[in-house]
């Protein structure tokens, strides 16, 4: 695990690391697309701002690529403008050109959700798997929607929202957490680790506590961001604040890396 710390451009640098990738993707018979996993949330605006710039540049392009969300609220219709589904629109899909069959969002509405998750993991895998994994972190340590006590080995399933997340999405909910839906469809543990590479984006001090964690503690459940440390490839950019709990040790220890070339 290696921790980049900067000053203010997590989204920039996350934004030129992908475009990076996708520029160094050679398509063949055998994986004909590039795969990465998104996240939503606001960290992750500013990544999608510097995706969005390089496209309308002429930078970056996605004919190549494939996207799958990590999670989705279940019962929120996808218009709502708080679904998954919405906020990946106006952030990101209506601003660039990819042919809609390479986007993948789970169906929070689904009749059979259990079958919902079951493709989207069939669907991964039929794909050749994640070849880059971008997300944030919750304050209480998750990664995608799954929240302490998730299993490490779990797969794309029905997750039960943390009191703690429901009341910090309250915020896009005008601040009133009987608004927000309890449940949700997500991403597993275990499918995340299997991904290829992993960057995770924390800003604020709100993050500093499961930065410390992720760094500084044993792996354990009550931390899910911990699985991160047995994953061979991953990336935590982090802004200052976010990164204020992480010793000074750990920081020369783990902060050693050359991220862009
Ligand atoms: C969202 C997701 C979550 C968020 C996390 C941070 O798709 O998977 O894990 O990344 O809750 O959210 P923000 O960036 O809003 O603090």
């Amino acid at each position: 695990m290696y921790l980049i710390e900067s000053e203010e451009n997590v989204g920039f640098l996350t934004a030129s690391y992908v475009k990076n990738r996708i520029e160094a993707f050679i398509t063949t018979p055998e994986k004909p697309y590039f795969v990465i996993a998104l996240p939503t949330g606001g960290t992750s605006l500013d990544l999608y701002n510097h995706l969005v710039k390089f496209h309308k540049e002429g930078l970056l392009k996605f004919d190549n690529v494939v996207t799958f969300n990590l999670d989705e609220y279940i019962g929120l219709p996808a218009k709502h403008p708080e679904s998954y589904h919405s906020f990946m629109a106006r952030n990101f899909f209506d601003h660039i050109k990819i042919p809609q069959e390479q986007v993948n969002i789970l169906n929070g509405n689904a009749s059979d959700l259990e079958k919902e998750c079951r493709l989207y993991e069939e669907k991964i895998k039929h794909y050749g798997g994640i070849d880059l994994f971008l997300g944030g972190i919750g304050q209480n340590g998750h990664i995608a929607f799954n929240e302490p006590g998730s299993s490490f080995s779990s797969r794309t399933r029905i997750v039960n929202l943390s009191e703690d997340t429901i009341k910090a999405n309250s915020r896009f909910f005008n601040g009133d957490i009987s608004l927000v839906p309890s449940r949700a469809l997500s991403m597993g543990l275990g499918t995340i680790m299997e991904s290829k590479e992993v960057i995770i984006m924390a800003t604020g001090i709100k993050k500093a506590q499961a930065l410390y964690h992720a760094f500084e503690d044993k792996t354990n459940t009550a931390w899910p961001i911990t699985i991160l440390q047995k994953h061979p490839r991953v990336f935590v950019l982090a802004d200052k604040p976010a990164a204020s709990e992480i010793s000074k040790t750990i920081k020369q220890n783990y902060g050693l890396c050359s991220f862009i070339k």
